[in-house]
């Protein structure tokens, strides 16, 4: 069953070890990552892959849409292993356009029960609606929603008491918010980037701001 699958595992093994014969013995025993990737669990956006990232390089968290809300436990414990034991020094919010379960929100398709889940993006549009009120619900909208996805989960990143704990310790953590296009394969980064809790508010307010320029009449 799934042969194929193994002998890729076969071959990408043998591939590492041609360029560095230690490469798992180094990495056996212990992971240093510098970054912490929340992205969406899409399988066209695979964090190592997109960014050239090696196995022990990045630590990754995964869920439809990217949603980092304030009582899940699965994400808050990645954040908190990363920031806390990992001691990682970036971590990145990491949308995607034509994210489905963006797409599945706005347009309140009946999925089954990952709408509860999505329900997040729908409050999430619903408190930008005197903005949403003027854009067409078409992929306008949908591109739109995932930006601002991004920015609001990136918030919710900084307004944890794990990141708030470590900046008040100095601790050197960067959050970074990103958006990887399927179109060309790249990422960019919406511009906002937070490295400390002194002006959080008005660093996320600017970024709206930016957010809500841009979008096309
Ligand atoms: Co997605």
């Amino acid at each position: 069953m799934l042969e194929h699958l193994f002998k890729n595992n076969q071959n990408w093994a043998n591939n590492i070890l041609k360029e560095d014969k230690d490469f798992f013995k180094k990495i056996e025993t212990q992971q240093t990552p510098s970054y912490l990737w929340i992205g969406c669990s899409d399988s066209r956006v695979p964090a190592n892959q997109i960014t050239g990232l090696l196995p022990g390089e990045v630590f990754v968290h995964r869920n439809i849409a990217n949603l980092v809300i304030h009582t899940d436990l699965n994400c808050l414990s990645v954040i908190q292993y990363a920031v806390e034991v990992l001691k990682v020094k970036h971590i990145m919010v990491v949308g995607h356009y034509g994210c489905g379960g963006i797409e599945a929100a706005i347009r309140s398709k009946k999925l089954g029960l990952v709408d509860n889940w999505l329900r997040h993006i729908q409050d999430l549009k619903q408190k930008f609606n005197h903005i949403f009120d003027h854009i067409e619900e078409d992929a306008t909208g949908c591109h739109k929603l995932c930006e601002l996805n991004v920015i609001e989960q990136t918030l919710n990143v900084c307004q944890t008491t794990i990141i708030q704990d470590a900046w008040e310790r100095q601790q050197a953590l960067t959050v970074h918010s990103w958006i990887y296009s399927l179109k060309d394969g790249l990422l960019r980064d919406l511009g906002l980037t937070i490295d400390s809790s002194a002006n959080v508010n008005a660093i996320y307010q600017a970024a709206l701001q930016n957010w809500a320029l841009n979008i096309e009449p």
